[in-house]
């Protein structure tokens, strides 16, 4: 028998959704005939929009023709996408990222944990806490965790966030390498500030540290002076990388398809200081692991890009938002403190001190029939909480907050 990654046996048994699935599976199992609502996973429910579907329809006729037929494609994505996304999302809003700076993947989550091939094992990462699960479990997968004690990492450097401190980590004591950002957070809801973001591009900057920005909650950004892009933050394109999907805005968390930023100016250093470039090192490591995404789903992914697909990005995230405030107003009402939800479709509910997110789970589940997701999935700080989603249906939405509000439950 070959000797396998030891590093998994130190993670918790099952990732955080699984586990979730597996106890909605295990209650529906014990409580036949009851109809869970799902709110946990951030997983979309309304279908793709027409110019997408059209634009797929099309795309497989292209495969259907030898004159048409795409085999393997660029593993950095079609330049008809790549010009896309650095027009619409950069260039139109006053960012100078070029097509040369873009990657096309198979979405966030896959290059969130590979980008962990580029830099060094012996960097020390910061997360927020609470944070996506990603990021941690990749850094133990990959080595740069240490030990687990209390349920904190010894090899990482957490970034606290609380009602406190608004959400808002403050700038590690210590210098770190690289820090994964998230805003619209997940699981917080929360949005950052311009201001508050260049207080991270500045440090970086000052430390020479790597940010690795998720911004796959981008589009549900209403306020305006909340950030997009960290490119908005002069000299971001010197220090940070931005990962964004196509999953939460456009219905493509089946289709599978995202984007990774690596400016071309974004510089590391071998380990006897000879500088190189990062996007050259992505490069290299996505032709080498990585054949593209498919032909399909690009051409799927244009299309959120003409005038009709914007307008339906547009439509489909202010329906989510809709249902996040919904989400937010029957918790607030049943006196817990509901955050996020403005600029995103999360929202973070904290059921007192003292609380144990899995418990208030379990009591939500039986109470109402509808799943959360626990806090503490997400990290120390976010026991005590749960995070619900806004992307079920309206319908379900409102079926799900008036079983709360007619539980009486408190927690
Ligand atoms: C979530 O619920 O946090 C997300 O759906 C997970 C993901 O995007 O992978």
């Amino acid at each position: 028998m070959i000797q396998v990654n030891d590093r998994f046996r130190q993670l918790p048994e099952s990732y955080l959704f699984s586990e979730v699935a597996r106890r909605v599976a295990a209650y529906k199992k014990n409580n036949a005939g009851v109809e869970i609502i799902r709110m946990d996973i951030g997983d979309v429910t309304q279908p793709l929009f027409d110019s997408v579907v059209e634009a797929m329809h099309a795309a497989v006729d292209d495969l259907a023709c030898p004159a048409s037929f795409h085999g393997y494609g660029p593993e950095q994505g079609y330049s008809f996408l790549r010009d896309a996304i650095s027009r619409h999302d950069y260039h139109d809003r006053g960012l100078g990222i070029d097509p040369a700076d873009i990657f096309v993947s198979d979405g966030a989550k896959s290059d969130l944990g590979n980008l962990g091939d580029i830099y060094s094992r012996d960097c020390k990462v910061a997360v927020m806490n609470p944070s996506y699960p990603v990021y941690v479990d990749d850094s133990v997968i990959d080595g740069r965790a240490g030990e687990i004690v209390d349920g904190i990492w010894n090899g990482l450097v957490y970034l606290d966030c609380d009602p406190d401190n608004n959400f808002m980590p403050s700038l590690p004591k210590e210098k770190v390498d690289v820090i994964f950002l998230c805003f619209p957070n997940n699981p917080t809801g929360e949005a950052i500030t311009r201001n508050e973001l260049a207080k991270w591009v500045s440090y970086a900057q000052e430390k020479g540290s790597l940010i690795i920005y998720d911004s796959a909650y981008e589009a549900f950004v209403r306020e305006p002076d909340k950030v997009r892009s960290i490119y908005e933050i002069e000299g971001a394109d010197e220090v940070a990388i931005e990962v964004r999907s196509f999953s939460k805005t456009a219905g493509f968390t089946g289709i599978r398809c995202g984007y990774t930023v690596v400016p071309r100016k974004l510089k590391g250093r071998y380990a006897d200081g000879t500088e190189v470039s990062l996007n050259m090192l992505w490069n290299r490591r996505q032709c080498t692991k990585f054949n593209g995404a498919s032909y399909v789903a690009q051409r799927g992914a244009a299309a959120i890009y003409t005038p009709e697909g914007l307008a339906d990005v547009r439509k489909v995230t202010d329906y989510y938002i809709g249902n996040a405030a919904i989400i937010k107003d029957a918790f607030s009402r049943i006196g817990f403190n509901a955050y996020g939800g403005d600029n995103s479709p999360y929202v973070w509910v904290s059921a007192g001190v003292g609380k144990d997110s899995w418990q208030i789970f379990e009591a939500v589940l039986h109470a109402c029939g509808f799943s959360t997701t626990p806090g503490s999935g997400f990290g120390t700080k976010g026991e005590g909480y749960i995070r619900l989603t806004g992307f079920n249906s309206r319908e379900n939405t409102e079926i799900a907050m008036s079983r709360l509000i007619d539980s009486g439950i408190g927690l």
